[in-house]
C-alpha cells in the first residue's frame, strides 16, 4: 500500500480521530449479532492507546438519513468496546458541537471516546466543508480504519482530510494489503466461489478478475440467471439480471479460458418459508411451480472437487436462501469445505462475512474481509474515494 499509516505519524499525547465502521448487524431487540467488525479495529485502536494519543472514534451505523434514531444509537457499540477493551470509553451525546468538543478536551493520554452516530447528521453523506470543519476542529490527525465505508465520498471518509493530516489505519492497510494481493500476484489456481442474488453487483470484479482466475464457480439465486440464458427452465426463480449480461460473461469466461462451473442441481420449492420441503433436481428438471433455493448434493461435490484444486479461493455471497435453515444446506457446507482448505482463503464482507462468523470459521480462513461494497469496488479495480484522500507515502 502506498499511503502513510498510522505508524508514520507521530500520535503521542495527540487527539487522533479515527474513522471506524462499527455498522454492525443488530437484531429486533437491538443486540449486535456479529461484532467483528468491531475487533477488526483493535490493532489500531490499542495502537493508539500504547501510543499515548487520545482517541476519538467515530462511526456510522445503519441509514437513518439525517435524523436522530435512538434504535440506531453507538452506545451499545461503546459498551462492547469497553467490554472488549477492558477501558471505559465514553459515548459522546452527538459528534459535533460544543459539548462533544468539551468531552474531547477532557481526555487524557489513553483515554477512548466514540462519538454519537455521524449519520444523524444529514451532512454526513452529503459531504460538506461546515461539517468537515466541525469534526476535524476536535483532533490534531485523521485515521480512516473504516475499509467497509471508503468506497463512499462521505464527510467522516473523505471531506475531512482536507483539513487534517490523514493516514491509513491498520486495518485498511491489511484490507488493502490483503485483497490487493488477490489483485496482483494470486497463486494459481485461483478459484472463485460467487453467490447471492444479482450478477449485476458483481459484473464489474468479474470483468476486472477474469484474466487472473482460472475457476470460477456460481451457486446461490444468480445461479438461475446463468441456467437461464443457457436456456434452462428455471421456473418461479426471480431474475434481477439482464440476460444480455449474463450472456456476455459467459462468452467472456471463454475467451479468457476460465472454467465457469455452474450447478449441476438445485434444490427447489414452491413456497420461499421455512415449513417448505426442499426438492433435490436436476437443472434438466426444475418444475415450472418451484423456485431455486439452494444448490444440489451433487454441485456441492463438484463444486469441492474444483475448489480442492485451487490455491487461491475467494468467497462472496450465499448458495441459497441462506437464512432459512432447510434452505442454508449448501452455504454451510461450502463454509466449511473452504475453512478447511489448504489455500489461501479470503471471503468477502457482508452477509458472507456474517455467515463464516457465525459458524465460528473466520479463524479458519486466510482473512475475511470487513467490506462488502468496498471490497467489491477494490476488486473492480476502481479506487476507493475514502482511500485515494490519505497522504501518499514519502
Ligand atoms: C457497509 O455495511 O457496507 C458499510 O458500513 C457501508 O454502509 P452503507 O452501505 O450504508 O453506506
Amino acid at each position: 500500500m502506498d499511503k502513510m499509516t498510522v505508524k508514520d505519524i507521530e500520535v503521542s499525547g495527540k487527539r487522533v480521530l479515527v474513522r471506524v465502521d462499527f455498522n454492525v448487524p443488530l437484531n429486533a431487540e437491538g443486540k449486535i449479532t456479529d461484532d467483528s467488525r468491531i475487533k477488526a479495529t483493535l490493532p489500531t485502536i490499542e495502537y493508539l492507546i500504547e501510543a499515548g494519543a487520545k482517541v476519538i472514534l467515530c462511526s456510522h451505523l445503519g441509514r437513518p438519513d439525517g435524523k436522530v434514531d435512538n434504535r440506531l444509537s453507538l452506545s451499545i457499540v461503546g459498551q462492547r468496546l469497553s467490554r472488549i477493551l477492558r477501558q471505559p470509553v465514553v459515548v459522546a451525546e452527538d459528534c459535533i458541537g460544543p459539548r462533544v468538543e468539551k468531552a474531547v478536551a477532557s481526555l487524557g493520554s489513553g483515554d477512548v471516546l466514540l462519538l454519537e452516530n455521524l449519520r444523524f447528521h444529514a451532512e454526513e453523506e452529503k459531504g460538506t466543508a461546515a461539517f468537515s470543519k466541525d469534526l476535524a476542529r476536535l483532533a490534531e490527525v485523521y485515521v480512516n480504519d473504516a475499509f467497509g465505508t471508503c468506497h463512499r465520498s462521505h464527510t467522516s471518509i473523505v471531506g475531512i482530510t482536507n483539513y487534517l493530516p490523514a493516514v491509513a489505519g491498520l486495518l485498511l492497510e491489511k484490507e488493502l494489503n490483503t485483497l490487493g494481493r488477490i489483485l496482483e500476484a494470486p497463486v494459481h489456481p485461483f478459484g472463485m466461489l460467487l453467490g447471492g442474488a444479482k450478477v449485476s453487483d458483481k459484473v464489474g470484479m468479474l470483468d476486472n478478475i477474469m484474466a487472473k482466475v482460472d475457476y470460477i464457480l456460481i451457486g446461490g439465486a444468480m445461479a438461475a440467471a446463468f441456467l437461464q440464458a443457457k436456456s434452462y427452465e428455471v421456473g418461479l426463480s426471480l431474475i434481477d439480471d439482464s440476460l444480455n449480461i449474463v450472456a456476455s460473461l459467459m462468452e467472456r469466461t471463454l475467451s479468457n479460458r476460465v472454467e465457469l462451473v455452474l450447478p449441476d442441481d438445485v434444490g427447489v420449492t414452491h413456497e420461499i418459508s421455512p415449513e417448505d420441503l426442499v426438492q433435490n433436481v436436476s437443472i434438466k428438471d426444475i418444475p415450472p411451480d418451484k423456485r431455486i433455493v439452494d444448490i444440489g448434493a451433487l454441485t456441492i461435490s463438484r463444486f469441492t472437487r474444483e475448489l480442492e484444486r485451487c490455491k487461491t479461493v475467494f468467497w462472496n455471497g450465499p448458495m441459497g436462501i441462506y437464512e432459512i435453515p432447510r434452505f442454508a444446506e449448501g452455504t454451510k457446507t461450502m463454509a466449511k469445505i473452504i475453512a478447511g482448505l489448504n489455500a489461501s482463503t479470503v471471503v468477502g464482507g457482508g452477509s458472507t462475512a456474517e455467515i463464516v462468523t457465525e459458524m465460528k470459521l473466520a479463524d479458519k480462513m486466510t482473512f475475511v474481509s470487513t467490506g462488502g461494497g468496498a471490497s467489491l469496488r477494490f476488486l473492480s479495480g476502481q479506487e476507493l474515494p475514502g482511500v485515494e484522500a490519505l497522504l501518499d507515502k514519502k
